[in-house]
């Protein structure tokens, strides 16, 4: 037997047992439980299930926490027990209804929505994470979830009317917030994550009145535009309003706004009154952050506050479209596709290509986005850097190649979605292997995958495969 079949087979038998201790300890609660239908004995196995899967995963493969989810040991156990398990009566706790789903994320809600959860967070939330520890891990450090969040909320509302720092979920990666109205709390941004002030922000409005307030005009197509993907991953540039300081834009006469959708953003926008100004809460240069965890480690000492929402549903950054030439034009491709726009307001034009090619003439010259601190090098055949150890391995869609190095796959089924969603979680877990390099092939260049490219290539050391 080779090393790799060895392991191969150990790993079955790890997988068989722990999947059926982790269901005889379900079983065993709903059995002990005195009504069948109480599933508060349910969840409690199922946590302990989870904190047993985690122990013995531990145990056998080592500190490598997150591999659970990787090894499908938990997604196994939730599909085995019926897909989706309520989490009625949690802790103790009446008013708040649990799902888990099989796709990394957990909905609760409020059964006493009306009366209890102001109208700041919809009566049934659903959080998403990369995997089943990091909700595990969320449920257990806010066993009140509405309360938590309801406080946090107005906590961080009050700390961005003060003019402090607040880092927030949104739908495409975790921004770093400030009242956009106050240069002094927006030069903060800048200092915080050691970005220069030639490169403007995104203002995130929370509703029309406050888009209104920002531009001097809404042109017709941006119109469209925001009637279709608003709230959502797509930013727009107009001419600025005076209300919003030069310091946001770098002086320039225009500003990029977005309303995201995700709830948790929406209310904090709301609940402070304020369009909020946030770049995404990375050092500048370093790959976005699509959990609180990835803030907390780069940005933790600058942010007066971070909300934990879970992870980032989109995972890579809004689309920017301007409208200060006659055809509209995008500046960065992102969650919302060239194509989908064009089927909402007729052709827009592409910066896409140029912007590749240009760092194609002067590589070095262009600052380096979304970096590993490990340098990353696209390449056209994995299979070369298949024997190396040393050498971590992005991968899209299913590959027979046995890798020596570690491997994050992107998407295993091939979806250009799901890759973008992991792709910033694949690139900082592996930046944290001490590896010599990291290696990615390009995706498919269509829809969501033309992002996911484009960011790869900039955070590319190597320009040999730019124009692929
Ligand atoms: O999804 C996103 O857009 C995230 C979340 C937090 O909303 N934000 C984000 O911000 O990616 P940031 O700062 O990392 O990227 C903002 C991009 C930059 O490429 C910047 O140059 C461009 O938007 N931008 C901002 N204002 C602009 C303006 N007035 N004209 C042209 N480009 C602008
Ligand atoms: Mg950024």
């Amino acid at each position: 037997m080779s090393f790799d079949q060895r392991e191969q087979s150990h790993n079955l038998v790890m997988e068989g047992s722990v999947i059926l201790l982790g269901m005889r300890i379900i079983l065993d609660e709903i059995r002990t439980s005195s009504d069948g239908s109480d599933c508060k004995s349910l969840s409690k196995g199922f946590v302990s299930a989870m904190l047993v899967l985690q122990e013995h995963y531990r145990l056998v493969v080592g500190e490598d926490d997150e591999g659970i989810a990787d090894h499908g040991l938990v997604e196994n156990l939730v599909r085995q027990s019926g897909v989706a398990i309520q989490f009625n009566q949690y802790l103790n706790r009446e008013d708040i209804a649990y799902t888990i789903h099989p796709g990394h994320s957990v909905s609760f809600s409020h059964r006493q929505a009306a009366e209890e959860v102001s109208s700041t967070l919809p009566g049934t939330l659903t959080l998403h994470f990369h995997n089943y520890r990091d909700i595990a891990a969320w449920i257990v450090s806010h066993p009140q979830p509405y309360r938590q969040l309801e406080a946090a909320l107005a906590d961080g509302a009050q700390k961005i009317r003060d003019g402090a720092l607040v880092a927030f979920p949104t739908e495409t990666v975790y921004g770093l917030g400030a009242d956009a109205t106050n240069p002094i709390a927006v030069e903060q941004i800048f200092a915080a994550k050691k970005r220069p002030l030639y490169d403007p922000l995104i203002v995130h409005v929370g509703d029309q009145k406050q888009m209104d307030s920002l531009v001097t005009e809404i042109t017709e197509r941006a119109e469209q535009l925001m009637k279709r993907f608003w709230p959502g991953p797509l930013t727009i540039v107009l001419p600025k309003s005076p209300l919003v300081p030069s310091i946001v834009t770098a002086g320039t006469p225009t500003v990029a706004v977005r309303m995201p959708s995700n709830p948790i953003a929406l209310a904090l926008i709301r609940l402070s009154g304020k369009p909020i100004a946030a770049p995404s809460a990375n050092l500048f240069g370093y790959t976005s952050p699509t959990t609180a965890m990835h803030v907390h480690q780069q940005l933790g000492d600058a942010c007066a506050a971070i909300i934990d929402g879970g992870a980032c549903t989109v995972g890579i950054e809004s689309t920017v479209i301007s409208f200060l030439g006659e055809t509209p034009k995008i500046l960065r491709p992102g969650g919302i596709d060239q194509q989908a726009i064009e089927s909402c307001i007729g052709p827009v034009r592409s910066d896409v290509e140029e912007v590749a090619d240009a760092s194609m003439v002067s590589p070095g010259l262009m600052p380096s986005h979304y970096a590993t601190t490990t340098p990353l090098w696209i390449v056209d055949d994995l299979h070369e850097y298949a024997s190396r150890s040393d050498v971590g391995v992005l991968l899209f869609g299913e590959s027979g190649e046995v890798f020596h190095g570690p491997v994050e796959y992107l998407s295993k089924k091939a979806d250009p979605a799901e890759a973008a969603n992991r792709l910033y979680q694949a690139m900082r877990r592996l930046d944290g292997k001490s590896l010599s390099l990291l290696v990615v092939r390009l995706l498919p260049e269509t829809g969501i995958g033309i992002a996911v490219n484009n960011r790869l290539r900039k955070a590319a050391v190597n320009t040999s495969s730019k124009k692929n």
